[in-house]
């Protein structure tokens, strides 16, 4: 059975942990949804995991659509969300609405995500109205860099703490399905789960979220050598490529590979001395 919103709304209900992770092309899509986790999120990380920028901000929505293709095409079981990139919906609400359904009827997710919470609500409850389920993003939304003044952890003084809660009641009051809770401490997390009636979905946001999230290849040991605190290495997969291509190499410079008896092909019986 395919994953639904409906289903991530009945394991917060039976308090069934939900699990999501990052693809971001064909072949990764595949191997995680094999592994049964719930939700695939096709993020705009995807400008620094895959595309090198230093940041999100520089991604577009043809590159959003161009990814998600690739991953919905990978995906049986698990619920495709994609993300709406920098300046897909900041700038008006019927932008949102065109941006959201470019992803779904371009891209062939079945939900979006979108940055920030008070500020976007109009936004929100706009798609939503659209049919096209939206998961918010509030804490340390990684679009919102420049204001922040860097990757800092969000909602440490009461008065953080209050904005942050504020931004997940007003995503709840619009209708997204879920909420991705990233960078904010561990007690603010618990409170926000317990507070609002979606599930909370998070990353460096503890144990106390309905479901958490990483991005693969920073759970894989692919991407980054330095990858933040609440990244917990499952594999060392950047370093099996690596060495597997060094293995490679030696063995074409030795001669070594390909075994032409293994890993070549014969004529039919054709005497060579046939050809002219
Ligand atoms: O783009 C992304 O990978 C994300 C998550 C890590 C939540 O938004
Ligand atoms: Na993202």
């Amino acid at each position: 059975m395919a994953i639904t919103t409906a289903s991530f709304a009945k394991a917060k209900a039976q308090g069934r942990k939900l699990t999501m992770l990052t693809a971001y092309d064909y072949t990764t899509a595949r191997l995680v949804d094999e592994a049964g986790v719930d939700g695939i999120l096709v993020g705009d990380s995807l400008g620094m995991v895959m595309l090198g920028y230093d940041s999100t901000l520089p991604v577009t929505m043809e590159d959003m659509i161009h990814h998600t293709r690739a991953v919905t095409r990978g995906a049986k079981h698990a619920l495709v969300v994609a993300d709406l990139p920098f300046m897909a919906y900041q700038v008006s609400t019927e932008q949102a609405v065109a941006n959201a359904g470019r992803l779904i009827q371009e891209g062939g997710a079945s939900a979006v995500k979108l940055e920030g919470g008070v500020a976007f609500e109009e936004q929100i409850a706009a798609i939503v109205r659209a049919s096209i389920p939206v998961m918010g993003h509030i804490g340390l939304t990684p679009q919102s860099v420049n204001a922040f003044g860097g990757f800092k952890i969000q909602g440490k003084t009461q008065e953080a703490a209050q904005r942050v809660l504020d931004d997940a009641r007003a995503i709840e009051r619009a209708g997204a399905f879920a909420v991705v809770l990233e960078g904010i401490p561990t007690q603010l997390a618990q409170r926000i789960a317990q507070t609002i009636s979606i599930p909370t979905i998070g990353i460096g946001a503890g144990d106390v979220t309905d479901g958490q999230i990483l991005v693969a290849q920073d759970m894989l040991g692919m991407y980054g050598e330095l990858s933040p605190k609440f990244v917990r290495r499952y594999a060392n997969i950047g370093q099996q490529i690596t060495q597997a291509i060094s293995a490679y190499i030696a063995d074409v410079q030795s001669g070594d590979f390909p075994n032409n008896e293994a890993e070549g092909y014969t004529m039919d019986g054709t005497q060579l001395e046939g050809l002219h």
